[in-house]
Formats: structure tokens, sequence, C-alpha cells
């Protein structure tokens, strides 16, 4: 191994101090990355089944690459865009009421975000001191528990369990927990589960965080790939701008993932917190994304293609893992089907997803995304390269005909 740099007892404890760097430990999502390199060297005539991959798979819709086009060519989009344009906000405004029904005032209540995950980065610095803690659900999209550790905050996991339709226990927490909890980071359609919120369970937040004096965040960034009814924001439910904020993103329902741009809405307390923290950290995303988004926002047959494409995909996904065994049901959102993992394969026993997601890229190559937080799960996404229904209906074919050499066995 290299020396260290001069620098090594320098790095922040908050990163692994004079340790930074030299872990062994091989994340999930590494492994996997492995795991594929690997059986595509051994097997290169049996090609990937990839349902591990969580990015859309199409690119924006033609009229939004137009608009970023003649946006970006314009002289007045080329600088710092601050805290954001007005044509974004006041889109992001008409949607949150054409879409929701939520009215907000553009100027003070919403703002924009790089992306969502940034936001998650920022928020805790609006509220996290050292001590206090933020409640956060597992599994689940893990930035605004990270941040909050680095400013010296805890993080306290609810764990989602399907016995509690992928609800926390709100009930469940320690009081000396709620004592110190600033933050409840909530995710619906939840990532990964599939479940979509009630009104009911929203209401219940609303109660438990006037109670305890806690802010909610809802991470919404699945919230138009909704099929069970209608998507449903947190702001809709009444008393929730009081408590909280809901982040939104063009990412998963206008195909726009990597144009890294979303928005943040809810009490205007909240949103200047935000934006503070944010123009002392960013300068705002590029003006000719934010007017394209602007379009996309305002032209609903686009979210609507891409759920309509999503429902499809995960239709034929489930209907195809139950022909093995699989004990599987239609998610309620997100483009994720999350189904306990197989207990067995023949003699083969798994203590874990994780040993039975490796087993199935190894022997079939199938990749799929483990999870162990609250029982032994794997997501599946149907995020994969298809260019038609033909291609998808011959994909889920050879999956079930792959699968089906296995014998899997479930609990
Ligand atoms: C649950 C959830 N929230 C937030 C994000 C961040 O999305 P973005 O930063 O693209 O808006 C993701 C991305 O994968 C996610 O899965």
């Amino acid at each position: 191994m290299a020396a260290d740099p001069w620098f090594q007892d320098l790095f922040a404890e908050r990163i692994g101090g004079a340790n930074y760097g030299k872990g062994t430990e091989i994340y999930k999502f590494e492994k996997i990355k492995r795991a594929k390199r690997k059986v595509l060297a051994e097997h290169p005539e049996r090609p990937l089944l990839d349902f591990g991959i969580g990015e859309n798979d199409d690119m924006a819709d033609p009229r939004i690459r137009e608009a970023l086009a003649r946006e970006a060519n314009k002289l007045e989009n080329r600088g710092y865009a601050d805290n954001g344009i007005m044509a974004y906000r006041e889109a992001a405004a008409e949607f949150m009421e054409r879409q929701f029904g939520v009215r907000l005032d553009p100027m003070t209540e919403i703002c924009h975000c790089i992306g969502s995950k940034p936001a998650y980065a920022l928020l805790p610095a609006c509220f996290i001191n050292p001590g206090d803690v933020t409640l956060m659900t597992v599994p689940g999209y893990p930035v605004a528990g990270t941040w909050t550790r680095y400013f010296g905050g805890e993080v306290y996991r609810l764990p989602l369990y399907e016995k509690n339709g992928f609800y926390p226990e709100l009930d469940s927490i320690p009081g000396d927990i709620l004592r110190r909890a600033k933050l409840l980071v909530l995710n619906y359609p939840n990532s990964p589960t599939g479940a979509v919120a009630s009104r009911e369970f929203y209401q219940r937040v609303i109660d438990f965080a006037h109670r305890h004096r806690i802010v909610v965040i809802q991470d919404a960034a699945h919230i138009l790939l909704t099929y069970k009814g209608e998507p449903l924001s947190f702001l809709q439910v009444d008393g929730a701008k009081e408590v909280g904020v809901e982040v939104h993103s063009m990412s998963k329902g206008f195909d726009m993932i990597g144009w890294r741009l979303g928005f943040v809405a809810g009490h205007p307390r909240i949103v200047q917190a935000y934006a503070d923290v944010k123009d002392n950290t960013d300068s705002g995303q590029f003006m000719a994304i934010q007017h394209a988004a602007a379009l996309a926002l305002r032209t609903p047959d686009i979210p609507q293609r891409i759920r309509a494409k999503y429902r499809r995909r995960l239709e034929k996904l489930v209907a195809a893992l139950q022909q093995v065994g699989f004990r599987c049901q239609m998610p309620g959102g997100t483009y994720f089907l999350y189904t306990p993992a197989p207990i067995a394969a023949g003699e083969r026993r798994f203590a874990t997803a994780e040993e039975a997601a490796h087993f199935l890229i190894q022997e079939q190559s199938i990749c799929t995304v483990p999870w162990d937080d609250a029982g032994a799960y794997l997501r599946f996404s149907v995020t994969y390269f298809a260019p038609d229904e033909t291609a998808e209906d011959a994909l889920m074919a050879e999956t079930v005909r792959r699968l089906s050499t296995l014998r899997l066995q479930f609990a």
C-alpha cells in the first residue's frame, strides 16, 4: 500500500479522520458491480438481465430537449441562477395546484434544488446541532442521515415492515429519542418498498410532528409514478405545511434524471432556511435547464406516458415472478418491485437477501439489489433497456426461463 500523504491526519472525523481511505469494507452496490463484471467475463454468452439499475432508461421527452437547446442559446441564460428563476418557481407552483390542488406562493414557499439529493444535505444543515436526532425510515435513501451525522447528530432508524404496510411505527420511538428528534424524513411512494402513503397516515404524521415538535421532510421523488390511486402530496393534507416541506424531483417522473433539478416546497420559514444555506453552497442550476423543466411541469402528458410505461412493465414483472414462486404484488408506486428474497435454491440456503442476490447473478446473470434492513428482500427495477413491448415480453420470458432452472424456495 502507498505511504500516507502528509495530510492524512488532517481528515475530519466525520469521514473517518486519520483512517480515511483505509477501510476495506465494500459497500453493497460496489459488490454488485464487481459480481456483474465477473459474471460477464465468465459467461459472455449469457446476456445480463439487469434489474439492478435505479435510473430511468429513457431520455427526456423531445419537446423538453428542444426547449433546452433553444434556451441554451439565449444570452440571458448564461449566468448564475442563484436561488432560481421565477419561471421555474411559477411552473412548480402551477404544477402543485393542477396536480394536487395545493396552492403555494412561488416566491416564498418554493425553492429549486440541483436535483433533490443535495436538498437532503442542506436541510439537516438548517436544523441539526450536535446531539440532535433525525428519524429516518429504513430501508431508504440515506443522504439526510449521512449529513445529520456529519453535523454531529444521530440517526434513529425506523424499520419499514410489510406487516405495517411499510409505514414506520411512530409510537415505538423511545422518549429520549423523541425529546432530541428534530427531523422526520419520510419517502412516499417509498423507495424501495413501493408503498404509497394514505391520507390517514399523513394525518397521523402531522399530529405526531405537532405533539413532539418535529419537522417533517417528505421525499416525493417518485410521486408521479403512483399506481394505487392518484398521486398524493403530503401538502394536500390539512396542516402539513405547518410542520414541514415536501421535496420534488424532475428525475423520475419526467425522465430528467441527469438534468439535476427539483424543488423544496412547504412552510415558508423552512424554505427560507433551506434557500439561505443553499445560497452559501451553490449558485443555482443552469437557467436553460430550469426553463426546459418549467415546460415539462406544464406538459402533463409526459409524466402520464412515463407512468403508463413503468406500470405496464411492473405488471409484466409481477406476473413473471409469480410464475416462479415469488410472493409479490403490484407496488403502489415507484419503478421498483420489492419482494421477499428466496430462502433457498435447491440444496443451497440463503441466510440473507445479499446471498440470494449474489447467487442469482452468479448462476443466471440476473441482477437485483438486496435489502436486509427490515427482512430479506430483493428489489427488481423495471428500468431495463427494451426498445418496445415485444422486447419487454422476450425479456420477461427469458427471466422466467432462467429462474425456473434454480428451484427457488420461499418462506
Ligand atoms: C427515494 C429517492 N429520493 C431522492 C432521490 C434523489 O433524486 P434526484 O437527486 O435525482 O432528484 C432518489 C434517487 O435515486 C431516490 O431514490
